[in-house]
């Protein structure tokens, strides 16, 4: 039936991150004792004074829309939190709240993108970037990096990748899938390469801002001279584990946030009223309070690297920030594993999944062929024994 279904939908990629949890829960609903390190979303519950927001809220009845750019005082918490944590000068007018960040990314490639606009994506990138850029009508433009120069991308590369056609340039730190963290140094060298070119304008997905392990982190809008060409994006979705509370939000060129607000008023509204209310006290508390969170990442991030050192034939980099692994498993390539024939990186997945009952995503998703991906956002006790298999079926 695809023949009636549009063009836009047929050539749009499924998820491969939700296709392999989707994957692995039928295989557990089968009986399979499958460890599940596909997705993105801490272990952790919502802190208790975010959930007596929420509770507050429902209370004071906020029950009705809300304005289709966000609360105002949204809009002015998120401004504090933005000169508080990220020295970015915003006001009010600039802010657009959304449901999720997911949301957001796709309002700014509605508002920004023509037929045929390209966007430059430092490889790996989070799965939806690219196709989100496709569905808007922009051409995807991806700029490899590898697993030996911890994943990102030079100066020299970003030069290189320019065309007359170049629009934007997207880019997640903390990095997910790599975990990479661009310091500041780094930015303003890329910064430096956007100088000569003003009319692109960049993508600064800071969701995993917070769970960042480097002791530093810089927006690349604070950099001089960046602020008037970058849309910073930011949610509660990771850092106050908050997923299913879909709250997302921008800063950017007020002209670039009316336009966001005028697509999302005739796509959703505004974002979940309660959720908005909740995210007030969140973006408000001081980051600390994420600490131990921040702590338990830290300590899982350790043990998976420690542990993934161990296989040999592994490379990986010490993932900065987020929570996941991506490890290199390209010199597994034309090996025949338990009767297994591994091909690529999707067959070191599916075999790991069959062999070892661990459902990790195929590298492909994110830009990079050589590498597999799994979230660390789970026990010690699972990741240890997640890699005890792993670390099995590898050295078979
Ligand atoms: C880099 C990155 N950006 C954006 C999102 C989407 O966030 P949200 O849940 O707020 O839509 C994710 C979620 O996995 C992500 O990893």
């Amino acid at each position: 039936m695809n023949h009636i279904l549009s063009d836009r939908i047929n050539n749009l990629a499924t998820s491969q991150t939700l296709a392999m949890a989707a994957l692995a829960r039928e295989l557990k609903a089968q009986g399979k004792d499958i460890i599940s390190l596909s997705l993105g979303e801490p272990d952790f519950n919502t802190p208790d004074f975010i959930k007596e927001a929420v509770k507050k809220a429902v209370d004071e009845n906020y029950s009705t829309y809300s304005p289709v750019e966000g609360y105002l005082e949204l809009r002015e918490a998120i401004c504090r939190k933005f000169k508080r944590d990220n020295g970015l000068d915003y006001k009010p007018t600039q802010i657009v709240v959304s449901t999720g960040a997911k949301q957001s990314l796709y309002n700014i490639a509605q508002v920004m993108l023509n037929d045929g606009d390209e966007v430059i994506l430092p490889a790996p990138y989070w799965v939806s970037y690219f196709e989100i850029v496709k569905l808007s009508g922009g051409v995807p433009v991806e700029v490899p990096t590898s697993v030996e120069t911890d994943f990102k991308m030079t100066p020299e590369q970003l030069e290189a990748a320019i065309t007359p056609k170049t629009k934007m340039m997207w880019f997640s730190s903390p990095c997910n899938p790599s975990g990479s963290v661009y310091s500041r140094e780094e930015l303003t060298a890329l910064a430096k390469v956007l100088e000569k070119h003003p009319n692109i304008y960049v993508v600064s997905d800071e969701i995993y801002e917070h769970i960042n392990f480097s002791g530093t982190f810089c927006s690349i809008g604070s950099i001089p001279g960046m602020l008037d060409k970058t849309i910073t994006i930011n949610g509660v979705a990771k850092a106050f584990a908050m997923t299913g509370y879909r709250i997302g939000y921008i800063g950017a060129p007020e002209f670039i946030a009316k336009a966001c607000t005028k697509i999302q008023g005739q796509v959703t509204s505004g974002a979940n009223s309660v959720a908005q209310r909740a995210t007030i006290t969140a973006v408000d508390a001081d980051p600390s309070v994420l600490n131990h969170m921040v702590q338990a990442f830290h300590t899982r991030r350790d043990l998976v690297v420690g542990l993934l050192k161990e296989i040999p034939g592994v490379k990986i980099n010490v993932p900065e920030g987020a929570f996941y692994v991506f490890p290199d498993v390209s010199s597994f390539f034309g090996k025949t594993l338990k009767g297994h024939e591994i091909k690529d990186a999707n067959d070191v997945s599916m075999y790991l999944l069959a062999e070892a009952n661990v459902a990790t995503v195929t590298g492909d998703a994110f830009g990079n062929p050589n590498c597999i991906r799994f979230s660390y956002a789970t026990s010690d006790d699972i990741l240890k024994e997640a890699l005890r298999r792993i670390k099995e079926a590898l050295t078979a």
